[in-house]
């Protein structure tokens, strides 16, 4: 049992309720690997997966996640719903949760979103990721891989490069990765990484070879190409010299350091394939830890008590 009923954000989030979501995907992680993948943890419950943003690793980890777990799900798309028709984001949220559902599971571009919509629904609200705020089911899986590559987080020294300012996965694995004990060391673009954010316990360091020495895993962002032509990253060519993760700058330091990149990629760009494919990219894992690590805090928000016979 987690001791808050959403899970709207990392910011303030327990460290011991961290740390149980971790134990708990572990668990079925194991599930996963078996042939028939499908526990009944939350039989009868119903879940929506409510996404008003592209999403591709998020939405179908989400539901598959729901699937293993023999939750009953319903996918709304906003451009094929009645908000085309006007209808209001409060009436459309109040409309689905009166066919008795137990869970909202949100994408959306604007920050806050989920927790607006914790104010006039009952269900649980999960955050998918809203705006430039948080993205931290995506920080919890980034954990939980990299417990499965080192057996530890506290200590590690991540360095997470790119865009800090508008990245919703760096700012929860930031909460996340410093209340587990990390250190963490943010590098890219000094316009795109806003000086206060060392309040949250975190360094700043614009020279990604320093950062290469200094990390034991990097975690690399996308650029966001929606962002490309409004002056914030004028050029690909320039951003891939300064701080792509290519083959040759890796190649300059001695230790094999760990890569992770939260995807969609733009290969060649902030991490050349050579990198992306190679053995020290632990990318796809992360992608299938997303899958456990979402049957957890499922489990977790809407199945109570974690027994060993829920997953036996
Ligand atoms: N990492 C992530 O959120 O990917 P999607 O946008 O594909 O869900």
């Amino acid at each position: 049992m987690l001791q808050q009923k959403h899970l709207l954000g990392l910011e303030g989030y327990p460290q011991e309720d961290i740390q149980a979501i971790i134990d708990t995907a572990f668990n079925f992680r194991e599930v996963l690997d078996r042939p028939i993948k499908k526990v009944p943890s939350l039989q009868g419950i119903t879940i929506v997966n409510l996404f008003f943003e592209n999403s591709t690793r998020t939405r179908i980890s989400f539901e598959l996640a729901q699937k293993r777990l023999s939750a009953d799900t319903v996918n709304f798309s906003a451009s094929s719903s009645s908000l085309k028709k006007g209808e209001s984001f409060k009436d459309t949220v109040q409309n689905i949760e009166a066919m008795k559902i137990d869970a909202v599971v949100m994408r959306h571009p604007a920050p806050g979103a989920p927790r607006h919509l914790t104010e006039f629904i009952d269900a649980v609200v999960i955050n998918a990721g809203d705006g430039t705020h948080e993205h931290p089911t995506q920080a919890i899986l980034d954990m939980m891989t990299l417990y499965e590559k080192f057996g530890k987080i506290k200590g590690l020294k991540i360095g997470i490069i790119g865009d800090i300012s508008h990245s919703r996965v760096a700012l929860s694995n930031i909460y996340g990765l410093i209340s587990m004990g990390a250190e963490v060391i943010l590098c890219g673009p000094a316009h795109l990484i806003p000086p206060y954010i060392t309040d949250l316990g975190v360094k700043i360091n614009y020279n990604l070879d320093e950062v290469l020495e200094w990390a034991d895993a990097l975690n690399v962002l996308r650029v966001q190409n929606e962002r490309m032509g409004v002056g914030l990253i004028p050029s690909t060519r320039e951003y891939r010299a300064l701080f792509g993760i290519t083959e040759e700058r890796l190649e300059k330091h001695a230790k094999e350091i760990v890569i992770m990149h939260p995807g969609p990629m733009n290969r060649g760009v902030e991490i050349d394939s050579a990198v992306a494919d190679s053995d020290q990219a632990i990318i796809l894992d992360q992608v299938l830890n997303g899958v456990a690590s979402r049957m957890a805090i499922l489990y977790l928000l809407l199945g109570g008590k974690y027994e060993d016979k829920d997953i036996k």
